[in-house]
């Protein structure tokens, strides 16, 4: 009896197995909605006295230090602080020895008012002629109140590097924000694309916009001084507040966060590109002009043509409001900038656009919609091997809460979604693979929920595979010749 039993229970498997391989050959290509349903703090903002927002001990002590890379190829750093009882040293003391700054720099001070508000005064240093993958320890401020930080700058351009980008994007100042920044710093991101919307200072009124943006910079002083964050804009930086008598957009934004626009030839500093390790990054801005013949449009077109792939296969674009996005939160609001850079994107075969804008976390597979032209009938995106993969990760943990309502049917060119808070990490590993995580925070605990090996667009194509073959044959067999 045991004996048929057993049987019985071994064909009760095999049909179920095959019932789950018919669903997957069905369902092969289609999305999943998560359905975690996260119980999450309250959306509010950390109170001004939480330790968090911890002003420095001593007299003008330096605050909201923050590093971004301060050239194209990450051999410079611009180091930006606030000081605020009076304006004190702008210089940069620095060396590659703990405690002994053999080299310094001279920085600029400005301050400005916003509304009633006067800032503290905001120093921006430019830090150059660095080496290559080297530990910088730094000193800013000046006696009892000075303090230290360091920093690793990135290894050399070239096509085979590692590197580790941590992704975060609406991070706001609340207790799930903390949460995010605690599990980022936990990873061993490198540097942070960052994908617009910092403080959600705008939330506030009158000089407590100020005050925000101020304790947002003393927020995440514990990743920013260490590490640089390549900043991109969001709509929560525009602050265009004709109440306040404050109509010129971006002022708080771009009084404290530098951009090394220049470097890329760029003419503004919302919208620019740096090289890092083995990628090229192309930050954009979603708030600014982008339509034919605008400075970014002109911009964008030159920067696309100076992309060598050959020394950065790697080609990332940031930008804050998603191309797709299937949640009813800011549905459609990317499709204008799609029908401009789109065919661009196919074209220069991009590998991934970040964009932040939408609380919830989505990917998309590989798909365009270049053919539809308002006349051509082709209305849908279709899959397309030469397009980007689309990545929503404006989860950081601001207090307007999570957009929790994704369209039903979940259209076919979603991969994947899920309304939590979380950060991404985009580990490269050399020319061809690079491993992407989406970090759910899971109430408190880092857990990695979304993982795909991402394959390079260029180094994935069949005639530079062959090239590559016989770039490694040729490596080795100069290297059993030098034995
Ligand atoms: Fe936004």
């Amino acid at each position: 009896m045991a004996g048929v039993a057993r049987v019985e229970s071994l064909l009760v498997q095999f049909v179920v197995s095959c019932l789950v391989l018919l669903s997957c050959l069905r369902y092969g290509n289609a999305g999943m909605t998560s359905s975690f349903v996260r119980s999450e703090y309250p959306s509010v903002d950390i109170p001004l006295d939480h330790k968090v927002f911890s002003v420095p001990k001593g007299h003008n002590a330096p605050q909201q230090v923050h590093i971004t890379q301060g050239d194209y190829d990450g051999k410079a750093v611009i180091i930006s602080w606030v000081t605020a009882d009076e304006p004190g040293t702008s210089k940069v003391q620095y060396g590659t020895s703990e405690k002994k700054y053999e080299f310094s720099a001279e920085g600029t001070i400005t301050n400005y008012t916003f509304y009633e508000y006067k800032s503290g005064y905001i120093h921006h240093c430019h830090v150059n002629g660095l080496e290559h993958d080297t530990k910088y320890y730094y000193k800013i401020g000046s006696g009892d109140s000075s303090r230290e930080f360091w920093f690793i700058t990135p290894p050399k351009i070239s096509p085979d590097t590692p590197y580790k980008f941590g992704i975060i994007g609406d991070l706001g100042q609340t207790f799930n924000s903390l949460s995010t920044l605690e599990h980022y710093m936990q990873s061993g991101g490198q540097a942070v694309l960052f994908l617009g919307d910092l403080s959600y200072a705008d939330r506030y009124q009158y000089n407590d916009i100020g005050i925000r943006w101020d304790s947002w910079g003393r927020f995440v002083e514990q990743s920013t001084a260490y590490q640089s964050w390549i900043w991109s804009a969001g709509n929560h930086e525009i602050d265009y507040m004709p109440y306040l008598g404050e109509v010129t957009p971006f002022k708080n934004y771009l009084q404290r966060y530098a951009t090394p626009y220049y470097a890329s030839k760029s003419s503004n500093p919302l919208w620019y590109a740096i090289r890092r390790a083995s990628a090229h990054i192309i930050v954009l801005s979603s708030y600014s002009p982008f339509v034919k013949y605008t400075p970014q449009w002109m911009w964008l077109r030159e920067e696309l043509e100076r992309v060598d792939r050959e020394k950065t296969p790697w080609l990332i674009v940031l930008m804050h409001i998603p191309i797709y996005n299937s949640n009813d939160a800011h549905y459609m609001e990317g499709e204008s900038m799609r029908s401009v850079f789109e065919s661009w994107f196919i074209h220069y075969r991009v590998d991934v656009v970040f964009a932040g804008h939408v609380h919830a976390y989505e990917r998309s597979y590989r798909i365009s919609n270049i053919h539809y032209n308002v006349t051509s009938g082709y209305q849908y995106p279709i899959p397309d091997k030469s397009a980007p993969v689309y990545i929503t990760v404006g989860d950081g943990g601001n207090q307007e809460g999570l957009a929790g309502r994704f369209r039903d049917p979940q259209p076919e060119y979603s991969a994947f979604r899920e309304a939590s808070y979380g950060h991404s990490t985009l580990e490269i590993h050399n020319r061809t693979h690079a491993l992407y995580h989406w970090n759910r925070n899971d109430d408190g605990k880092k857990m990695a929920t979304d993982a795909f090996v991402l394959h390079n667009q260029y180094w994935g194509r069949n005639h530079r595979r062959r090239k590559l073959k016989k770039h490694y044959a040729r490596k080795y067999i100069d290297r059993v010749a030098a034995y």
